[in-house]
């Protein structure tokens, strides 16, 4: 793969794959509220592109990302895959109507990373997270029964490791009791740190955590994060940018953790790859307590 030799913040296994810390979500490629396609869709393709050309090669996506408009355009920029590019996807969620629904019985997961596979075109997936839909609701039976079509997966082929999303320690707990996983996907950023204690048992384990929004929840998390005052200073100190530093502070934090932030633009994307050259000092360390 053509790329410019820069590291991207190291690397580090995603079950047997080993990818670079700086990745790329591809959420945002869909239409305004990850409905349809793309306003832009030939920039949808450049940023793919260059994501891949920059040495990007973990790619996180869904099937319900502009229901099937995000794999297909994953597919028509990079397809035939080179061998190192790891591309997980989620299943548990539907984009019937764009919103996220509870997670499916066993057989509509199972028929779910089948749709990624025929609109990504790929014969496997790197990983397929099991999206759970209340992290606060504990893991029962029907867990059980979901991971276990995951893992069937994985035994047939079709995934080469199984991840979950969205969910609580315990849910981490049980479901390692019953299979090896690979990575988990939760909320994380600088400014809400609800999942620190899942963060730390993956750290243990050595399961890649993967932040999902680790610029904030849109709207006015977001904003609230993006203009902090402390994320600002040690931005100008540190002669970067708030997001830079943001990203930058989730790779500084654990080894484990593996950075997909999503973004439309160029512009945007090689800020993001950027984040893995800025190096946090104690100084920083110590201020960038924001408000949630
Ligand atoms: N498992 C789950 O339930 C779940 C949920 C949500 C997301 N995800 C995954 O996580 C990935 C990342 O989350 P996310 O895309 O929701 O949130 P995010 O990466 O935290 O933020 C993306 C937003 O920030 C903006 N942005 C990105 N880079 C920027 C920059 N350098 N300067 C200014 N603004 C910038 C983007 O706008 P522009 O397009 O204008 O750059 C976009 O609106 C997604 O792509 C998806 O793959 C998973």
């Amino acid at each position: 793969m053509p790329w410019n030799g820069r590291e991207l913040g190291g690397s580090f296994a995603l079950g047997p794959w080993r990818v670079r810390r700086a990745g790329y979500g591809a959420m945002q490629l869909a239409g305004d509220g990850v409905f349809g396609p793309p306003r832009d869709r030939d920039e949808a393709l450049r940023v793919l592109r260059a994501a891949a050309t920059a040495g990007v090669d973990h790619i996180d996506t869904a099937q319900y990302y502009g229901a099937g408009t995000v794999n297909e355009l994953i597919r028509e920029a990079l397809h035939p895959y080179p061998d190192g590019l790891a591309i997980v996807s989620k299943v548990g969620a539907s984009d019937a109507r764009g919103a996220v629904l509870r997670p499916g019985e066993a057989d509509e997961l199972r028929h779910g990373i089948e749709d990624n596979l025929v609109t990504l075109g790929a014969t496997r997936l790197a990983a397929v997270n099991l999206r759970v839909m209340d992290p606060a609701e504990p893991p029962g039976s029907r867990f059980d029964a979901q991971l276990a079509a995951l893992v069937r997966a994985r035994e047939e082929g079709l995934i080469g490791g199984v991840g979950l999303s969205n969910i609580s320690r315990g849910h981490l707990v049980r479901a390692v009791a019953q299979t090896e996983i690979v990575c988990v996907q939760n909320l994380f950023n600088v400014a809400d740190q609800r999942s620190r204690d899942v963060l730390t048992e993956c750290e243990a384990r050595g399961i890649a955590f993967v932040p999902f929004c680790p610029l904030g929840m849109p709207g006015a998390a977001r904003r609230r994060l993006l203009t902090d005052p402390a994320l600002a200073e040690v931005a100008a100190r540190l002669s970067a940018t708030p997001v830079q530093v943001a990203l930058a502070w989730l790779l500084d934090l654990a080894p484990n953790i593996l950075l997909i932030p999503g973004t439309r633009t160029r512009a945007h994307l090689a800020e993001n790859l950027a984040a893995a050259d800025v190096r946090l000092d104690d100084a920083a360390r110590a201020d960038l307590v924001l408000q949630s």
